[in-house]
């Protein structure tokens, strides 16, 4: 049987998370009543969260040669997660994350890309059996983005789903779209990027369908609190959200698409895959932290039982 294999191309940025009563305003001091260091970047998150979901996950990234890079480092390998195309650029401190987290879950975060910024064609090129053995390879905007459309297209051109969780958002080249298999912004993205007021379900699909038009095969807009919204050709459709108490809500848009690469690596049908990314995301806004935060397949699966 060949092997079902989730590739991320993204961003490493450790988080340096600082959590107390409120978030400062400008010009203000605040004391926080809890400090966590710990991985984050939304490429890595999303490969945490895929290998965590029980897929076979590779990783292709820039990290600087300091100790969050080799944290890094520790961590995939840890996982079980295939470092062979993670570059170590002695050129640039890592990327870094600042997490300001306030009592109700809200947050503020400020990145210093540093080496995700580095990440070059030639390391898609040099990855290119990595990338060409994958299920899917998913993608995100926190490295040069014109690596990332690079390797988008080059990864489309190859015939191998691409997964795109347009995070942060910045506008796309129009002859990008067709390279999109899978689209996955939130309300915020898909605003940005379709010209639309995305703020409920009707005005979801309206963005999904936008995208449709762009090319995209597949659009997944995500809600929040208020699930997500699948637009294929076919297929117009709202998933609800449970209810839940988020603790903090840092990354729960990575762990949805670590959720979904590997649930989709698996065979999952689509909806399916975009249900036990909903519940993994939701259980994780009850946690501090974000791949501290992501629960077990077993957890998740007794949680969509227990609230169907
Ligand atoms: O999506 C959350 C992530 O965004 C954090 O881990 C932080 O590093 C930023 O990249």
């Amino acid at each position: 049987m060949t092997a079902k294999i989730v590739t991320v191309v993204g961003s490493y940025n450790v988080g340096l998370f600082l959590k107390g009563e409120r978030l400062p305003s400008p010009g203000e001091t605040v004391i926080a009543a809890e400090f966590v260091e710990s991985g984050g970047g939304k490429g890595s998150n999303q490969a945490v969260a895929a290998a965590r979901f029980g897929a076979e996950t590779r990783f292709i990234g820039r990290i600087g040669e300091d100790s969050y890079g080799h944290y890094a480092l520790d961590m995939y390998r840890r996982l079980g997660i295939s470092t062979t195309s993670i570059q170590i650029d002695r050129t640039i401190h890592s990327g870094v994350s600042i997490i300001l987290i306030d009592k109700e879950g809200n947050n503020l975060i400020s990145v210093a890309p540093g080496a995700n910024l580095n990440l070059s064609p030639q390391d898609i090129d040099d990855a290119q059996s990595i990338l060409q053995a994958s299920t899917i390879v998913g993608f995100q905007l926190e490295n040069s983005h014109d690596t990332v459309f690079y390797a988008l297209r080059r990864v489309h051109e190859w015939g191998i789903p691409t997964f795109l969780d347009p995070a942060p958002a910045t506008p796309l080249p129009d002859d990008l779209y067709p390279c999109i298999d899978i689209i996955k912004p939130n309300e915020s993205e898909a605003s940005i990027l379709t010209g639309i007021d995305v703020t409920d379900v009707p005005s979801a699909t309206a963005a999904g369908e936008w995208f449709l038009q762009q090319g995209v095969t597949v659009a997944l807009i995500t809600l929040g609190r208020a699930g997500a919204v699948l637009v294929t050709a076919d297929v117009r459709q709202h998933f609800a959200a449970p209810l839940v108490e988020a603790l903090d809500t840092t990354g729960a848009g990575d762990i949805f698409s670590g959720a979904f690469l590997a649930a989709y690596a698996r065979g999952q049908a689509l909806s399916d895959a975009i249900h036990f990314a909903i519940y993994s995301a939701a259980l994780s806004t009850t946690r501090l932290g974000v791949i501290e935060s992501i629960p077990d397949t077993n957890e998740v699966e007794s949680f969509m039982k227990t609230t169907v």
